[in-house]
């Protein structure tokens, strides 16, 4: 997880997010809502709006079983889970994350629809054919092996199921500044251009309904200087946020990076 955070032990991460909802002037003992929890639990690039768009891209309905590959603290996966009211399974690598993101669910309500796994990306642990929609937000930038990535999307999709994600691309202009918020050096990160990414998707057997690069509509929204985080903040699990978030904002600014969206449905 080099890049992303301070490496938290699970106790550790549980203890902070209790201790930020409280300095929020939030009650964890009364049910909370996923909403209310969006900037802390949204990681990836655009928050909770961000998710909130993917989710009207991709069409989803309550009855779509959902996996969310990459899943961190789940905000994404509650968001489904709270409406349209999707069943989700969240796949995460960290352990950590894995506690925070059931810590959530459970002050959320929302533990009943959603299962939390530790595992990788590259080996889902899931029959071929169980999933109407696989989820993935700011999460390929960290995986490098990106065709057995996306041949495991494709296995566990059911006929007809669409991949929705959102990630980071390479920009025209050399490389990004770092530390960036999913790697804090350049080994970390693997990025491929908008059209390799596409081309890999069609060799693992998708096909597009959206593809859209959303940088410039991420930063005429994000223009104004961003206001001091409140306690509820990626901050929370993210050490040096406001230098990572700066870098890729600059990478963006200046082209060494894009925003890319898309769904694209097995053939
Ligand atoms: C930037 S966070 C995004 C979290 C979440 N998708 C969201 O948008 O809130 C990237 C997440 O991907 C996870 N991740 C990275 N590589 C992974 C892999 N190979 N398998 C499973 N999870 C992975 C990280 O542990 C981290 O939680």
């Amino acid at each position: 997880m080099a890049g992303l955070n301070a490496h938290y032990s699970a106790r550790d991460i549980e203890a902070r997010i209790i201790a930020a909802i409280r300095e929020a002037g939030l009650d964890p003992g009364q049910r909370l809502s996923p909403k209310e929890l969006g900037a802390l639990d949204h990681f990836h690039t655009g928050g909770f709006s961000a998710s909130h768009e993917l989710r009207e891209l991709a069409q989803i309905r309550a009855e779509d079983r959902v996996l969310d590959i990459g899943a961190g603290l789940a905000g994404p996966a509650r968001m489904l889970a709270a409406a349209p009211g999707c069943r989700v399974d969240c796949l995460e690598m960290s352990p950590d994350f894995c506690a925070g993101a059931a810590l959530l669910n459970r002050l959320t309500g929302l533990d009943d629809r959603i299962t939390v796994h530790q595992g990788s990306a590259l080996d889902l642990p899931f029959a071929d054919g169980s999933f109407d929609v696989v989820w993935m937000q700011n999460v390929g930038m960290n995986i490098a092996d990106k065709r057995r990535l996306y041949a495991e999307i494709c296995r566990v999709l059911k006929p007809g199921g669409r991949y929705a994600f959102q990630e980071m691309a390479t920009g025209a202009a050399s490389t990004p500044w770092f530390p960036l918020p999913w790697a804090s050096d350049p080994a970390d990160s693997f990025l491929v251009s908008g059209d390799e990414l596409r081309a890999l998707l069609a060799e693992a057997g998708f096909v597009p309904e959206v593809f859209e690069d959303t940088s410039e509509i991420h930063l005429s929204r994000t223009a104004a200087a961003a206001a001091a985080p409140g306690p509820l903040s990626l901050a929370v699990f993210v050490d040096n946020l406001a230098q990572k978030a700066g870098n890729a904002r600059r990478s963006l600014e200046e082209g060494r990076i894009r925003l890319v969206r898309g769904v694209f449905r097995v053939k």
